[in-house]
């Protein structure tokens, strides 16, 4: 069958929705080329506009990406179910793509459990456990971070996801490091706003490339201080006051902070929110309480945090009081801080033990903090196969990257001493120019 004889429709939306429909039924998968407009004009027996139009729709939905020589594709993480076709996993691979924290690592659920509140909490009532929102902000003000106005939301992306829509229009331009986390550059995709990319290094982003990327009328900018995902980086001090300077030129911009993975990042938690008049920071406990005790605490000024507030009121109404006082339980305990700080030092241990194996193979890598560290390569496919037939899987960069030289990401979180050494002897291999091609 030729490519688009699934597609069906003779207007934008018929073609549109026959397109989405295609992707729920597993006709298409994420990453699958589309026909061009021209191709599918000529199927369908409709003018080139109308199907102009309908990817137009379907670009802005975030279903479909690209477009000039790389020709239309489904996105490779589309805001919609679809039977996605999963590359096979070689048999046995150890796979290091999830950014998942070590289920070992998180704190048994029984005790906590065991201290809820079994009263009901009904409509009416505050939307916050206050002692949770108290805790919270002791939390913040012991880092720095004022804490006069605290709210809690469904995770970092849920509590990004609303700042901007509470501040910004879609078209509005917003601020990003590159590479990034997918998750968010696909969220930034689907609201319809426009990334502006700025470089990073080990101790933070580029103050330069932040100078610029303000200048292109940046309406937001979402920094991640510390385990920064995919490169581990860490804003250090020095950067940090070069930063917040640079944000102080630009009042009007809304500055987002990322914390999304607190204490087990294994440093210190850092802020420039005093920079900013408008500024949020948010605080995650997904990965250190584990991904489905998923709530964030976040800090900012009034008018942020009042009208993320306010709008919560009226859609989500508010986070599960059982899980607020779930994580308040697992985060408060007298035990939580011995046994947080134990994590963060299994994970930097993970971390350190393969950043030296590789350089002991004169592989450099990055990975200053938190669950992941990113190696430059020069062909990712050509390494992430090469790793994928010695029974490995690791994420390609292309996801994270806006206009960043290519890289792999390696998630550290469970990764034992003789798998690390395992490991680096297997990236070592890959990415030496003999191994199946230049890597
Ligand atoms: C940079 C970054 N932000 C946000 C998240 C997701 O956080 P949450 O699950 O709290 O939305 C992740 C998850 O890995 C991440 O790497």
């Amino acid at each position: 069958m030729p490519l688009h004889k699934w597609i069906a429709g003779a207007t934008a939306a018929a073609i549109a929705s026959s397109i989405e429909q295609g992707l729920h039924r597993g006709r298409t998968a994420p990453g699958d080329p589309l026909p061009t407009v021209r191709e599918l004009a000529d199927g369908l027996e409709v003018s080139p506009a109308t199907v102009a139009a309908a990817y137009k729709v379907l670009r802005h939905r975030g279903l479909i990406s690209g477009h000039g020589r790389r020709g239309t594709l489904v996105a490779r993480r589309p805001p919609t179910p679809h039977s996605a076709r999963h590359e096979p996993s070689p048999t046995g691979a150890i796979d290091l793509t999830t950014g998942n924290p070590d289920p070992s690592l998180l704190p048994p659920l029984a005790p906590a459990l065991a201290a809820i509140d079994p009263e009901p909490r009904l409509y009416g009532t505050p939307q916050h456990v206050r002692a949770f929102t108290t805790f919270a902000a002791g939390e913040f003000e012991a880092d720095g971070i004022d804490a006069r106005f605290v709210t809690v939301v469904s995770g970092a992306l849920d509590g990004i996801e609303r700042i901007l829509r509470e501040h910004l229009r879609p078209g509005d331009h917003v601020a990003v490091e590159d590479p990034a986390f997918p998750g968010l550059l696909d969220l930034l995709k689907v609201s319809a706003f426009i990334v502006v990319p700025f470089g990073l290094d080990d101790q933070g982003p580029l103050p330069e490339d932040v100078e610029a990327a303000l200048r292109r009328k940046c309406h937001a900018i979402v920094i991640t201080p510390r385990a920064q995902n995919p490169t581990g980086g860490v804003i250090s001090e020095r950067r940090g006051r070069e930063l917040q300077r640079i944000l102080r030129a630009f009042p009007g911009v809304v500055l987002v902070e990322n914390d999304y993975a607190g204490p087990i990042s294994g440093v210190p938690s850092m802020t420039l929110s005093a920079a900013a008049e408008r500024w949020a920071v948010v605080r995650s406990t997904s990965k250190f309480l584990g991904p489905d005790l998923r709530v964030a605490v976040m800090a900012g000024d009034e008018v942020t945090i009042s009208r993320v507030q306010g709008r919560q009121a009226l859609g989500a109404r508010w986070v599960s009081g059982i899980l607020q006082q779930l994580a308040l339980a697992l985060w408060s305990d007298p035990s939580s801080g011995r046994r947080l700080a134990r994590a963060a030092d299994v994970y930097a241990q993970r971390r350190t033990t393969l950043l030296d194996g590789l350089a002991a193979r004169g592989v450099e890598a990055r990975g200053r903090s938190g669950l992941n560290i990113w190696v430059p390569v020069r062909e990712e496919s050509v390494v992430t196969q090469a790793l994928a037939a010695r029974g490995w899987a690791v994420a390609a960069g292309e996801r994270f990257r806006i206009a960043s030289p290519p890289g792999i990401r390696v998630t550290i979180a469970t990764l034992s001493s003789p798998e690390a050494e395992r490991f680096a002897d297997a990236l070592a291999d890959a990415m030496r120019p003999s191994s199946r091609g230049a890597a």
